[in-house]
């Protein structure tokens, strides 16, 4: 039996991989992420730790955890909050929670394009604080999605279901990834799929390559009727830029999920025109976000069981 630190409440029935297995658990039962502090204090007696993309796990906690600490599981795909060459350094094996939210999240981008397309949250918050007087012609006037071209960024499993769902509507789709993909519709120029697309969405992980990927020089490539989508990681777009993109109608509306400084979303995104934002509720759904704490929490069992689980990022 070991001692398992689950970082944060999960969803019922998430923990049950651990439970099951007859591990103790050490549990946050507030819903609130520990401080740095509050995680390091927590890890120094533990063989494993399930966390939340809110936790920052870098090399203090690694020290802090010291040579009982065999496992760190992210509930998340994305893992970068998670510095994973200090994980190799110390041992640690890092787990993630691939597949089970590709369609969770692909629904959720694919909402975004329909929603930024229609101006849905502008309408919406007229209607709510009394400035919709009646119809007209000309209120509100959209982009139509249907027969439109959707540029996809980055092609693994979400990207790809998002894809999906655009034939579905009638889209035509581009995609952009470094390889071909031997998919029609695949272009390694990524300017050029800026400059072709009336809608893009973003499905890259966060990483030095990918950071501001979409700068002010990329937003400008857009066509100005098209909207942009980040449902990946925050800092995937340089948000400033976005703001002074759509002050400028440079673009026509965005539909974001993730921020570069979650809590905070920046002040002048926040006062841009024409955008819907959400508080990164992309695999938000009962069903996804109890699998996703599953298999985090089965990568665990594994790991401590001395067995190569599926979704291994490394194996410590
Ligand atoms: C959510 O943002 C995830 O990476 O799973």
């Amino acid at each position: 039996m070991a001692r398992v630190l689950v970082t944060r409440r999960l969803p019922d029935g998430g923990i049950d991989p651990l439970v099951e297995a007859g591990h103790e658990l050490v549990t946050n039962d507030e819903d609130q992420p520990f401080t740095h502090a509050q995680l390091c204090a927590a890890v120094t007696d533990v063989d494993a730790v399930v966390c939340l993309l809110t936790d920052r796990v870098d090399d203090a906690v690694f020290a802090a955890g010291g040579d009982r600490l065999k496992v760190v599981a992210n509930v998340a795909v994305g893992y970068d909050n998670i510095d994973v060459g200090a994980a190799t350094a110390a041992g640690v094996a890092v787990c993630n929670t691939p597949g089970v939210l590709d369609e969770t999240t692909a629904d959720l981008a694919f909402l975004l394009v329909l929603a930024a397309s229609r101006l849905a949250s502008t309408a919406e918050a007229d209607l709510r604080s009394g400035r919709w007087h009646g119809w007209g012609i000309n209120q509100y006037l959209g982009r139509d999605v249907h027969g439109a071209t959707l540029g996809v960024i980055g092609y693994g499993r979400i990207g790809q279901a998002v894809a999906r769902r655009a034939t579905g509507f009638g889209m035509d789709v581009l995609h952009h990834t470094r390889h071909d993909t031997g998919v029609p519709g695949w272009t390694d120029d990524l300017d050029d799929l800026l400059a072709r697309s009336d809608a893009v969405t973003l499905h890259v992980p966060l990483n030095d390559e990918t950071r501001h990927l979409i700068d002010a020089r990329r937003l400008a490539l857009m066509k100005p009727t098209a909207v942009l989508v980040n449902t990946a990681r925050g800092p995937v777009v340089d948000e400033d830029a976005l703001a002074a993109a759509l002050e400028a109608d440079q673009i026509f509306a965005a539909g974001i999920d993730v921020y570069e400084r979650e809590p905070e979303v920046h002040p002048r995104l926040l006062a841009a025109p024409r955008t819907v934002l959400l508080p990164h509720v992309g695999s938000a759904s009962t069903q996804t976000r109890t699998r996703m704490a599953q298999l985090a929490c089965e990568g665990v069992v594994a790991v401590l069981a001395g067995k190569r689980p599926p979704n291994l990022v490394y194996a410590g």
